[in-house]
């Protein structure tokens, strides 16, 4: 059995940042998110007769060439494996090769493991016989540790519902892409790869003074950006991005071993992003995991806000995203 999936990363609006179950990966809030047309993960599966063969190939983003994954790359799939198998029930063992390909740098802010884990929710249920429902594949994505791949699972808009337990904490769609013709402009201030793995990260989250109040917060804004994004009430809905994006950065710059993603790069970005608003151009950054800005504007804006991002020497390159489909066989 051979076949191809391709994956969309995605940008959060309200980010997930905190874990009331670590094993189970079930987050403290809800959040909600756009899929991103250009950047994606595609993955090239194959079943293999002798089951003891289970093989990875990564090809790195802007490279032509598959290499061989680490030791380490491999462990992380192995065990998601055997997370799928337990969540299936399945008795059956395979022998696999993955070909894997980014059209995006890796952990430096864009989803990288979001895209990746939710193809391999989607392989390895396919390559088992099983056609799972949306739901049942959002939660399995979110079983393989990187919980906002349960988010890349549904098309275009996405709402992550926290849930109480693993049955009921999965993603959903709010809105097709279609919906509203907004645009994430991937603002490449660097290529590094960042050290800490969310997953970390998330354990250190309620050590922050700060996360009781984020948490009291973060349904009245959750609601009102629902409301802003329901209106098409750019000016609102991206007035509450760039205030969640701050608030989520304090926490991770105030927990104990504290996350300090911004860069000198990553300030002038958020500046120019506010002087451009003065002047009638209408955009509002957002920030993942990673130094790189992600910058949501009207589509009507995006080529005049490239155009201008594209002359700033602070700026490698840029990633111009709508919103798109969810997880697919393709
Ligand atoms: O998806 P995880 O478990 O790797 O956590 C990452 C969460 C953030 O990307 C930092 C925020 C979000 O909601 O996308």
């Amino acid at each position: 059995m051979v076949f191809n999936i391709k994956s969309p990363a995605n940008i959060a609006f309200v980010k997930y940042w905190g874990q009331r179950d670590h094993s189970q990966v079930i987050p403290c809030n809800d959040s909600f998110s756009m899929n991103l047309s250009h950047c994606f993960t595609e993955i090239n599966f194959s079943t293999l007769d002798n089951v003891s063969q289970k093989e990875m190939f990564i090809k790195e983003f802007k490279h032509t060439e598959y290499k061989q994954a680490t030791q380490s790359e491999m462990d992380k799939v192995l065990s998601y494996y055997e997370v799928i198998r337990k969540y299936l029930k399945v008795e059956e063992d395979i022998g696999f090769t993955i070909r894997s390909g980014n059209s995006f740098p890796k952990k430096a802010g864009v989803a990288s493991s979001a895209s990746f884990f939710s193809a391999m929710a989607l392989a390895f249920s396919h390559a088992f016989g099983k056609t799972l429902s949306e739901k049942e594949l959002s939660i399995l994505a979110r079983l393989s540790g990187s919980g906002s791949a349960c988010r890349s699972i549904a098309d275009g808009f996405v709402w992550w519902y926290a849930g109480s337990s693993s049955d009921d904490s999965f993603a959903e769609s709010i809105a097709q892409p279609e919906y509203w013709d907004i645009t994430d402009l991937v603002l490449v201030l660097s290529y590094k790869e960042k050290t800490t793995s969310s997953a970390d990260g998330h354990i250190g989250a309620q050590s922050s003074p700060y996360f009781g109040s984020r948490q009291k917060q973060l349904p009245t804004i959750l609601s009102e950006m629902k409301n802003a994004f329901i209106k098409k009430d750019f000016t609102h809905f991206g007035t509450l991005v760039e205030q969640e994006a701050i608030n989520f950065h304090s926490i991770l710059m105030t927990q104990v071993s504290p996350l300090f993603f911004w860069s000198d790069r990553t300030i002038k970005c958020i500046k120019e992003i506010v002087n451009l608003r003065t002047k009638g151009l209408e955009g509002y950054f957002t920030i993942d995991a990673g130094e790189n800005v992600h910058l949501i504007c009207q589509s009507k804006d995006a080529e005049k806000l490239i155009a201008h991002f594209h002359k700033e020497e602070y700026v490698e390159d840029i990633i111009s995203n709508k919103a798109a489909v969810g997880t697919r066989i393709i």
